[in-house]
């Protein structure tokens, strides 16, 4: 088989990697891929949003198979697409997707379902939103954009202040565009979060193994929120009890609603949950694999990737056997000086060979080949990824390789893994 991967980021890489093991597999294509990624797969220069390029592309190179991992091609149906034209995918379509692209579908959804979440109001003009948060007069608040913002969506005010001006900038200054017609303000929660990547085919539902983002950018989780600054796998809030009535409280419930809407959910289906003192929470769904989650879940998949997929398409995951290492991963990501703000780019990576360092596995995220030579292209750059007996091994591991690579204005944090550590 032949199979493209769509997108450029250290989740693709991922992908790329664990789908080249599989016995099934002659080679793994990606567009559009980046640097480090060309090490492994050729790369296409086919951008991951252009829907008719990409199914000319499958057309083209001969493909068998094509897994879309980001959210917006997901949202703007690049399956249905790639579907109508004959290829088998891996990837919600755009009726399903819709769970991540527009928070006031997902937040009606839970609602409608009882499905737990935080309490929350929709509101399409910002006075109505500014008058509610003063009335509640509660805070910590949380106001979030309706449709996609690259994982900024998010702010948490403190003030009645804070919470005027952030309401501002995401409906009247647009700094997310057309995401930002709608807010839904909601309850602040508090407790550990884990995000758990689940494959479905719309009747079964198989949760991966657990694992735990580091969101903020800064150590101590200070700062602004980002992509993901770091992963490790497993979580170990998420003991054998929450799992229980995770599955049975979220996870099946989910499925089931999005059946009943008519919008059968197939692919990987990412929910962001907070253990609070009530129990777990929905914090957020995604509609695809979750970056850098996927680089400490994937490697400790040992089940072929083609299988699953196929039995996804065929709804006879339930038939499957999913088995995985009992292994610990930790991902540290290498980030671009300024990230999530502006960031310069093209700047020389020292450390690596052929984008590898020997004993840890180095996903690239954000890096391009200039001239023969490994640069940075984006804002998060690495994810210094290592397997180990133990959680404080797999870190180790990470760290001492991180350590050994070095580009100009890079930083990570120092503290991934810290709060997992401790909750031992
Ligand atoms: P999201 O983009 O929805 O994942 O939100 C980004 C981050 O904001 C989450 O990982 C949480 O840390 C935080 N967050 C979102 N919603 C809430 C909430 N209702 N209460 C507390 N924190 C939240
Ligand atoms: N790491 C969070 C996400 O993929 O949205």
């Amino acid at each position: 088989m032949k199979v493209l991967v769509v997108g450029g980021g250290g989740r693709e890489h991922a992908l790329v990697r664990k789908i080249k093991e599989s016995k099934r597999v002659d080679s793994v294509v990606c567009c559009p891929g980046n640097g480090g990624i060309s090490y492994d797969a050729e790369c296409y220069n086919v951008s991951a949003t252009d829907i008719d390029g990409v199914v000319s592309l499958a057309k083209e190179i001969g493909t068998d198979f094509v897994a879309v991992a980001p959210d917006d091609p997901l949202a703007m149906g690049m399956v249905d697409a790639l579907n109508d034209a004959g290829f088998p995918t891996f990837g919600p379509k755009a009726n399903a997707a819709v769970i991540e692209s527009s928070k006031v579908f997902s937040k009606n959804l839970m609602l409608k379902y009882n499905i737990p979440t935080a309490q929350y109001k929709v509101f399409d003009n910002p006075e109505d939103a500014v008058e509610y948060i003063k009335e509640k007069n509660e805070f910590p608040t949380v106001i979030k954009a309706d449709g996609l913002a690259l994982g900024k969506g998010v702010i948490i005010p403190e003030t009645l202040e804070q919470a005027e001006a952030g309401i501002k900038e995401i409906m009247e200054d647009k700094i997310f565009g057309e995401s930002g017609n709608k807010v839904v303000v909601e309850e602040f929660l508090t407790g550990p979060e884990v995000s758990i990547l689940a494959f479905t085919d719309g009747k079964c539902v198989k949760p991966m193994v657990s694992s735990m983002d580091h969101k903020r950018v800064l150590d101590g989780d200070k700062s602004l929120n980002t992509g993901g600054m770091g992963t490790v796998s497993p979580n170990p809030f998420y003991t054998p009890d929450v799992a229980e009535r995770c599955m049975n409280e979220i996870f099946i419930p989910t499925t089931n609603a999005m059946n009943s809407e008519g919008r059968p959910f197939k692919g990987c289906l990412y929910f962001g949950l907070m253990i609070t003192a009530n129990g777990p929470k929905v914090i957020e769904y995604n509609c695809r694999f979750g970056d850098p989650e996927t680089q400490v879940v994937l490697p400790r998949l040992k089940t072929d990737i083609m299988d699953i997929f196929d039995a996804i398409n065929n709804e006879t995951l339930s038939e499957l056997d999913i088995e995985w290492s009992d292994e610990a991963c930790a991902c540290v990501v290498m980030a671009s000086s300024g990230y999530p703000k502006s960031y310069p780019k093209g700047i020389k990576i020292n450390g690596l060979e052929n984008g590898q360092l020997d004993g840890v596995t180095v996903y690239h995220a954000g890096t391009a080949i200039k001239d023969g030579k490994l640069v940075t292209s984006g804002g998060r750059v690495l994810g210094v990824t290592a397997l180990g007996d133990t959680l404080q091994e797999a870190l180790d591991k990470s760290y001492n390789a991180v350590e050994k690579i070095s580009f100009d204005g890079g930083f990570y944090r120092k503290d991934i893994g810290k709060r997992a550590l401790s909750a031992d």
